[in-house]
């Protein structure tokens, strides 16, 4: 990737971007997760670097390599702590690209001590609450820098990802439909913004992150 760009695309820039999959605790050995890998968020950080910008990476659960290069990483776990390294970051970046799968729920009524198997064979009830919202938080601040978001359907994708662009207020948004993308080392999306609807073809999560920043640069130019 070092040398894609002659011109670096996002160079000055400070870039923050989550990735990966958030984990919701059930009780101190179990929680809810997802299948998300990482990949496409490392891809994404690698090639902000090779574009020239400062990245910082708050990220949670990962199957793939730590991206090398960054300003700044952090691991978090739940969806609430990688909303607080987020917003510890925030002042002064440029630009937000959410790219991890955050659980929409965490669990309301989590044990404290492993979970025991009842006598009378009682199954347990898992009690969920909603998350906060990450992107949709970042996006709504005052200072909200440029916001990239993901989204991430099984059906209707563009329809879908039409109306969830529009509510978060987020002027780029990357669509993809899950089975092409999570746990997958291709990626085939859609760009969103409000000027075009860009469909690219299946290729490799570097390559899909480069047109992504090609884009993005664009974008910042007009803003
Ligand atoms: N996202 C976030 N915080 C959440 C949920 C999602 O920051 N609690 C971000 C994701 O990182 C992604 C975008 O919002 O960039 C869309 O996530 P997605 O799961 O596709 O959409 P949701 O808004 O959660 O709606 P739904 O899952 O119902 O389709
Ligand atoms: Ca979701």
């Amino acid at each position: 990737l070092a040398d894609v760009w002659t011109v670096p695309l996002l160079s000055g820039k400070r870039v923050l971007i989550t990735a990966g999959a958030t984990f919701e605790a059930i009780d101190p050995v179990r929680g809810i997760t997802n299948i998300s890998s990482g990949q496409m968020g490392m891809a994404l950080a690698r090639a902000c670097r090779a574009a020239g910008a400062s990245v910082s990476l708050v990220y949670g659960q990962i199957q793939t390599p730590l991206a090398a290069g960054m300003a700044f990483a952090e691991q978090v776990s739940s969806a609430d702590e990688m909303l607080a390294a987020v917003q510890r970051l925030l002042p002064h970046q440029d630009v937000f690209i959410a790219v991890a799968a955050v659980a929409d729920y965490k669990v309301r009524n989590r044990s404290e001590h492993k979970l025991k198997k009842q006598a009378g064979q009682k199954v347990p009830v898992i009690e969920l609450t909603e998350n906060p919202d990450i992107l949709a938080t970042v996006a709504g601040r005052p200072d909200a820098p440029f916001c990239v978001g993901f989204a991430a359907e099984s059906e209707h994708v563009l329809e879908h990802a039409r109306a969830k662009r529009l509510k978060k207020g987020v002027p780029l948004l990357v669509a993809n439909e899950v089975s092409q993308a999570m746990g997958k080392a291709t990626n085939q999306v859609i760009l969103l913004d409000d000027e075009q609807e860009t469909v690219l073809p299946q290729m490799s999560k570097d390559d899909t992150a480069i047109a992504i920043i090609e884009r993005l640069a664009q974008l910042l130019v007009q803003r």
